[in-house]
């Protein structure tokens, strides 16, 4: 059967691929648009050149279009209301609106409501005033996590090793404005340790699906060394998060913040990707997202059995069927490739090979971020290129095919970390 529905993703990494190549492969959809999307989702969906920060322009274009679902990838468009645009405009979409996305957008908003709900988190103080912040580090006398309260494109993040790391960082971002208003306000908290996890539910303002827990490396190098990025691989299922941990994590986490954020009068729908610590084996709370995790969507959507289209529309339209979803695939692992001088400066336009052979290996998904077309050419135009993504029975089968394809591409410049998956590895032993 050829579907009816005409989709929309907003964006344009390999977040928007996979949800693109998902939303594709569901019976009831006729077509998949992007905005602006990439070499890669023109793969699998139709590009428009609509930037996804372009509010007017996406509702515009979803309305030209005849457009009956929009899915919004990427923070940005979310906390800018587009979603709330396109509400009234009456196009379905999946995301929250700007008032949930709050959760998100002030570290600050996100930290006092973990609070006001017993939310297991860091313990932290807000400030406004630089000096009253160095003179609550300097009181502690403990190396503290100093945050941007604001959106900062993921760089709105210090962990500091010692005292004078925290003061500077605070002097930076609030004196300095390293990243302009996002740091007028800051959030001082307490430092953290153990691993991490990426916990997704699907949420339709009441009911939720939770997915299948991930974790990424946030690390450039190998051994979780190096600078952070957004996201370097990531895999599915992390084996340290047992049943326990996601019941503590269901009753103590979720269903607090879709429950808290109903009774503000700002229910929550869309993605809710919870990132936690596991300190001394109990998950808190670092930080909410209120979309898809990046490369996590990458991993969740190779792992998941069921149509997604259900999924996200039952959730744009507050009609959620909670049913638990079927995971295909026991494991997925995938490899980020980024350009030369990534985190920092790249420069584009070189050459990507071996696609095609990548792409012909069993179980492999390459879903591309930062590409473009030139010719017959596929180009970097990114600091994240690549999400070389497979799946596999366990998570050593995963990584296998999803290296080997690695190996099979490559452009000039390219780095990727060698061991993702290496906590996984560190637990489960060699097969
Ligand atoms: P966030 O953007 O809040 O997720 O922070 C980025 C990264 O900083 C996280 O993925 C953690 O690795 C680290 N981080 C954030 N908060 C803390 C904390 N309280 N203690 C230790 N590490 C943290
Ligand atoms: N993978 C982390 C993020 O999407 O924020």
């Amino acid at each position: 059967m050829v579907g009816a529905m005409v989709v929309m993703v907003v964006g344009g990494g390999a977040r928007e691929h996979a949800l693109a190549w998902k939303l594709g492969a569901s019976p009831d959809v006729r077509e998949v648009i992007c905005a602006p999307g990439n070499a890669g989702t023109a793969r699998v969906a139709r590009n428009l050149p609509v930037q996804a920060s372009d509010v007017a322009g996406v509702v515009a274009a979803a309305r030209a279009e005849g457009v009956d679902l929009v899915v919004v990838g990427p923070e940005a468009p979310l906390v800018a209301g587009l979603v709330d645009a396109l509400r009234e405009a009456g196009i379905d979409a999946f995301g929250p609106d700007r008032a949930a996305a709050r959760l998100e957008a002030s570290k600050g908003f996100s930290k006092d409501f973990m609070q006001e709900h017993a939310i297991p988190t860091a313990a932290y103080r807000v400030f406004d005033d630089p000096e009253a912040a160095k003179a609550w580090v300097r009181e502690l006398d403990a190396p503290m996590v100093v945050k941007a309260d604001g959106l900062a494109a993921g760089k709105g993040v210090v962990v500091a090793d010692d005292v004078p790391q925290s003061l500077a960082a605070i002097d930076a971002m609030m004196v300095e404005r390293a990243h302009g208003e996002a740091g007028a306000r800051v959030v001082v908290e307490e430092r953290l340790s153990g691993p991490e996890i990426s916990y997704h539910v699907i949420a339709d303002g009441e009911r939720y699906v939770a997915l299948a827990a991930a974790q990424d490396h946030k690390r450039l190098g190998d051994g979780d060394a190096g600078p952070n990025t957004g996201g370097m691989g990531a895999y599915s299922p992390p084996p340290f998060f047992d049943a326990g941990m996601e019941a503590f994590v269901r009753g103590r986490v979720i269903e607090p913040t879709l429950e808290g954020m109903a009774r503000r009068g700002s229910p929550f729908r869309g993605a809710l990707f919870v990132g936690l610590m596991v300190h001394n084996g109990e998950p808190r709370v670092l930080e909410y997202n209120v979309r898809f995790g990046d490369p996590e969507t990458e991993i969740l959507m190779s792992r998941l059995g069921d149509d997604a289209l259900p999924l996200l529309r039952g959730a744009a339209r507050g009609a959620l069927d909670d049913r638990a979803p079927r995971w295909a695939a026991p494991c997925a692992l995938g490899v980020v490739m980024a350009s030369e001088g990534y985190p920092g400066a790249y420069p584009k336009g070189r050459p990507i090979h071996g696609l095609d052979a990548a792409r012909a290996i069993e179980g492999v998904q390459v879903f591309e971020a930062g590409t473009r077309r030139e010719g017959d050419l596929t180009v970097t135009a990114g600091g994240r290129v690549l999400c070389v993504t497979a799946t596999g029975d366990a998570i050593d089968a995963a990584a296998e095919r999803a290296y080997r394809a690695v190996d099979a591409i490559s452009f000039e410049g390219a780095q990727h970390r060698t061991d993702i998956g290496w906590q996984a590895r560190a637990i489960l032993g060699p097969r």
